[in-house]
């Protein structure tokens, strides 16, 4: 078996012909710049300039999810996720109902599954009411329903084999961009480069931390490089969804002790298998010394309250379409060796 199941895609050679299979998220007036923190800073200034103040955020959270809100003083709160991470429409509706013309909420549903019907309804009722809703569809690229927020966008490089990018929908124009002092993208198809050409791990996950560390820094935002644009026309949306969801049964069926977060998916492609477990910075580190490299979302970002309760017993596992059944099994009986030995 081959080490270094999950981490970051390496770039892949350009076939000649396009795919042009839609793109999943195709259908309203699109926006590409190059991260999703840039999508959010431009919504935040935007909205902020609309007299907007208040700012509802997911309980559940990355850190880069807060921080483009930060060069303006919003009201922010959390509205708490059920038990499996799912949004909960009751608590947004509790810190929507004071000043909804007034209120910006985030929702985004997780790892993958659909959103559910009693959101969607929770959604345009908000908006009715004149919050500004938007949708995080960064783990729901492959669904091709159309979001029913004010704004959607996603962040593209976390699924997709593309150096940088993120849709944004709903502006209704499109904004001029400035020239940026740093350009995370071409250091982040760099290390998606090197990745492909087999280059050892040193300077290999050099160049993707410091093309991370440009996405922190590169706040402004900016058109996505055209690399990745041409990049989505390459790419088989089709194909790379149904890959996902075998995968996923595949590692489902080999993990059945182990408790699974979302194989509640309602159709939706999964994002990773996520699993819950005590231990799982330890497993994580267990798992990375046998070559699968799974990320945890999220480490507790700084900004959330302390009372916040925090969901850290989450790994997620990489089911995406780089790989296939042999992989899945190998997973599944790393995870449930660790998994043994850790009781
Ligand atoms: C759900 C979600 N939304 C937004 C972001 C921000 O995206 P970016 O890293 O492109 O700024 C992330 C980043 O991890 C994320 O996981």
């Amino acid at each position: 078996m081959n080490v270094g199941i999950g981490s970051f895609f390496a770039s892949s050679a350009s076939r000649d012909v396009p795919i042009d299979d839609a793109v999943p998220w195709a259908g309203t007036e699109t926006v590409y710049v190059q991260s999703g923190r840039q999508a959010l800073r431009l919504l935040s200034e935007r909205l902020w300039s609309q007299g907007y103040r208040r700012l509802v955020l997911p309980g559940h959270l990355c850190a880069s999810m807060i921080e483009p809100f930060d060069t303006r003083d919003w009201t922010v709160r959390f509205s708490p996720m059920t038990d499996r991470l799912h949004l909960d429409p009751g608590s947004y509706d509790a810190l929507c109902v004071d000043r909804p013309d007034e209120t910006v909420a985030v929702v985004a549903e997780y790892f993958g599954r659909n959103v559910t019907e009693e959101t969607t309804a929770a959604v345009a009722r908000w908006k009715d009411e004149g919050v500004a809703v938007i949708d995080d569809r960064t783990h729901n690229l492959f669904d091709r329903r159309r979001s029913e927020a004010t704004y959607a966008f996603g962040s593209l490089r976390k699924l997709l084999p593309v150096g940088d990018g993120c849709f944004l929908q709903g502006l209704g124009d499109v904004p001029a961009f400035g020239q940026q002092s740093v350009d995370p993208s071409r250091t982040s198809w760099a290390a998606m480069d090197l990745k492909a050409a087999g280059t050892q791990p040193g300077s290999l996950y050099e160049t993707y931390r410091a093309a991370e560390s440009e996405f922190g820094a590169a706040t402004e935002p900016a058109a996505m490089s055209s690399r990745s644009l041409e990049s989505l026309r390459h790419l088989d949306f089709s194909a790379m969804s149904e890959a996902r969801s075998f995968n996923f049964a595949t590692l489902l069926e080999g993990v059945q002790h182990l408790a699974v977060v979302n194989d509640d998916l309602d159709g939706g492609t999964p994002a990773y298998l996520v699993l819950r477990t005590p231990e799982a910075e330890a497993l994580q580190a267990m798992l990375a010394e046998r070559g699968v490299y799974c990320p945890i979302h999220w480490p507790r970002p700084l900004r959330v309250p302390p009372q916040l309760p925090w969901r850290d017993d989450l790994i997620s596992v990489p089911i995406d379409h780089r790989y296939g059944r042999q992989e899945m099994e190998y997973i599944g009986q790393t995870l449930n060796e660790v998994a043994k030995r850790a009781d």
